[in-house]
């Protein structure tokens, strides 16, 4: 007698197998209409209404819907509760029982919103990112959440483009770096770990070049460029085992990149061997209509699928025509099939077919101690201190004079949390009033948010005025950007006015965007860029204000002496007239300004003082393959501790295409007591000079290397290696 289990009648459910063989075996038994349901994502899936082609296998995933049982209530448009009542209709009425993909936005956080990836950036901390990443998945699987669209690691230069914020900054390194922790947080060693979710990097590619700023605005970009800084940090992402990439929205030189199949089939499928999903952009399929490139909805699924986009996120093009596409000869089966194989592998991967249904439903995903605790360190370590004249830290003791915290942000938690915050709770926030209130009682005036005359009164009569300023949430992310990187209207008006007394005078910046704060760094006595901290954003500002921590966030993005210094990075490339932007203060490019950034990459102060000695290496020479270490002594010169971020830097002088003036490589975290002294040692490997040549091909040069290391980009003390090829060496 013959038993009949599951894995007899659905033999891909047996767990043991490996999981191209549960693929194939799944893949045997699909229709044609079966395997294009599986690249159709759907937005917000309602468990009544989408039933019945739930059933047909007709839906693959769904984008928004969150929340395992309950009330399938809309909260602001997006469905919530009731999505496990949605999977069932596809584990237990379907004929092949495939479950759906439930993704959703969990950026820097879900309950816990943590600081915005830019603040994120500013940590310069691999591993506090592996942490944010760790909880917000802990968090969003409560939810029924198996994938986030998270990390994004567009490179941008651009500060009017709104989703700098969503960026880990403009350095592939950095980025590269931030990326990896955050994907190894979501995804852990192995995403079928039930508290794990999938992770995304996007948006694939060249997206923060985005012409003047304007959001899926076109791209014109090289693919040198593209090679040796835009794509670099996707390829830590991959390397890293990121299981999904997003599609952009941008064109590159003229083709869309849902439509682009040298970069995404051939470089990022091919060349870098990713076997994970490639989804597009909301309707990025669709939009290959208005951007011309396709007649209909009908050519542009001919063209994504061609190029390698594996589920069309709510786009609904491939469902209407892939099957037809088929039948008719235009498109190979074969093309449709490796994208059904994509899905279907992090469907197994993430163990959904073991566990389709929400981890832990009903259990709290509120943030708890333990959560805030991260949060906390995460906001303290986006606080970037780029001016102190002295005034801070704030003198703790209670008569010390009175504060005035006045400005924008005092009491409104909602507008610190940050763009892309779907699931956090403005009530949740410690805002900066009540947490300074906390430490400083009396002490301390909390005016109210708006400026005015009573705000003006009061700052006559304090001690010392923290005035907060910059800009709401809302005002940077997606389709948010600007003509004009000022501060928003009226703000600088006050602080003038404020200015004008005399008294010690702190500003503190949220923002999604470095900001032109020329006069703000002239008027005030010290400025604090914070970003938009999160959850813990106030008790984040106290502590650092009161030094109960030292401020040890670095800039993640140059900041331009004005709007109409955009572009300005580090990662300048020489031209036949040089001039260095991060150092040739003197000089200009404009015959109306000069050109240096304001603030340049990687600056950040602390409370005391610290002396870098100049860079040793130990070897002059440093082969091909190999590596030299580099040396350089830090002191903390001043009577406070300090957390030092020691950067290292290079420059190649000369190479077969132009290459940065200085380029971040690597960098160390150092905890300095005061008056201790240490040595930190990096080692170089010739490999980390590795670039994209004219042939577009991975190339070492023999030859001299200029290394620096320094506080911040540009701080920087030389030292030179010469590159030896086997044969020069031997
Ligand atoms: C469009 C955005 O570009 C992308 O970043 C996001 O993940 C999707 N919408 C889904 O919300």
């Amino acid at each position: 007698m013959t038993t009949v289990t599951a894995t007899s009648v659905r033999p891909w459910l047996d767990a043991t197998l490996p999981v191209e063989e549960r693929i194939d075996l799944l893949m045997t038994e699909m229709t044609l209409a079966e395997k294009v349901g599986q690249t159709h994502q759907v937005a917000n899936i309602d468990p009544d209404a989408d039933a019945p082609e739930i059933a047909a296998g007709r839906i693959s995933s769904s984008l928004y819907a969150s929340g395992p049982t309950g009330g399938n209530e809309r909260d602001e448009g997006v469905l919530v509760g009731n999505i496990d009542a949605a999977q069932r209709h596809a584990v237990e009425g379907s004929r092949l029982g495939i479950p759906l993909l439930f993704g959703r936005d969990v950026i820097h956080g879900h309950r816990t919103v943590c600081p915005i990836p830019l603040g994120i950036a500013a940590s310069f901390d691999p591993d506090l990112a592996e942490e944010i990443g760790e909880i917000a998945a802990r968090e969003a699987v409560v939810d029924g959440v198996a994938w986030t669209f998270a990390p994004m690691v567009d490179i941008s230069e651009e500060p009017r483009w709104g989703r700098v914020a969503e960026s880990l900054g403009e350095t592939p390194v950095l980025s590269g770096r931030l990326a990896a922790g955050l994907v190894r947080g979501f995804q852990g060693d192995d995403p079928s770990d039930p508290h794990r979710l999938a992770a995304c990097a996007k948006h694939f590619a060249g997206y923060g070049l985005s012409a003047g700023g304007r959001d899926y605005d076109t791209v014109s970009v090289g693919e040198n460029t593209l090679r040796n800084l835009h794509l670099r940090p996707f390829k830590e992402a991959v390397d890293a085992g990121v299981t999904t990439v997003m599609a952009a929205f941008n064109d590159v030189d003229g083709t869309p990149m849902h439509a682009h199949e040298h970069l995404l089939r051939d470089v990022l499928k091919g060349e870098w061997g990713f076997d994970g999903m490639v989804v597009a952009d909301w309707n990025g399929i669709g939009q290959l209509v208005n951007a011309g490139v396709a007649a209909d909805l009908r050519e542009a699924a001919v063209l994504a699928i061609r190029a390698g986009v594996d589920l069309d996120m709510c786009g609904g093009a491939y469902l209407a025509h892939l099957e037809e596409l088929v039948e008719s000869g235009e498109v190979d089966l074969a093309l449709v099939d490796d994208a059904v194989r994509r899905v279907l592998r992090l469907k197994f991967r993430l163990g959904l077919f073991e566990r389709p249904y929400a981890a832990r439903p009903g259990a709290s995903n509120a943030p708890t101690a333990e959560t805030r605790a991260v949060a906390l360190r995460a906001a303290q370590a986006a606080h970037v201190l780029v001016k102190n004249d002295g005034v801070l830290p704030l003198d703790a003791s209670p008569d010390a004079g009175s504060v005035l915290l006045s400005g924008a942000f005092v009491d409104d938690g909602d507008a610190l949390l940050g763009t892309w915050v779907l699931d956090g709770r403005g009530e949740e926030v410690v805002t900066p009033g009540p947490a300074l209130r906390e430490r400083l009682g009396d002490r301390v005036t909390v005016a109210d948010g708006r400026f005015s005359d009573v705000t003006l009164m009061q700052a006559r009569g304090a001690k010392t005025t923290v005035m907060l300023l910059g800009e709401h949430r809302s005002r940077s992310g997606e389709a948010q950007s600007v003509v004009d990187i000022g501060l928003p209207p009226g703000q600088l008006e006050v602080l003038r006015a404020v200015a004008a007394f005399g008294k010690p005078l702190v500003a503190v910046v949220y923002t999604g965007r470095p900001l032109d704060l020329s006069e703000v760094l002239d008027l005030a006595d010290a400025v604090l860029v914070v970003w938009h901290p999160g959850v813990e954003a106030g008790n984040a500002l106290a502590s650092v204000l009161l030094g109960e921590v030292e401020p040890h966030g670095r800039l993640p993005m140059t900041f331009p002496l004005s709007t109409g210094h955009i572009p300005t990075s580090t990662h300048q490339r020489p031209t036949g007239r040089l001039i260095r932007a991060d150092v040739d203060h003197e000089e200009g490019r404009y015959i109306d300004a000069l050109t240096y950034p304001r603030l340049p990459f990687g600056l950040g102060l602390s409370y005391t003082s610290v002396d870098y000695g100049a860079p040793v290496v130990s070897s002059p020479t440093l082969p091909v393959d190999g590596s030299v270490t580099l040396t350089v002594t830090v002191t903390n010169t001043g009577d406070r501790p300090c957390r030092e971020v020691v950067q290292l830097y290079f420059r190649d002088p000369v190479a077969e295409v132009t290459r940065p003036l200085v380029e971040l490589t690597d960098w160390a975290l150092v905890d300095l007591e005061p008056g201790q002294a240490r040595e930190v040692t990096f080692d170089v490997r010739a490999g980390q000079t590795a670039y994209a040549g004219r042939d577009l091909t991975t190339r070492v040069d023999a030859g001299e290397i200029v290394l620096l290391t320094g506080p911040d980009s540009a701080r920087l003390q030389p030292v030179s290696v010469t590159i030896t090829s086997p044969e020069t060496s031997s």
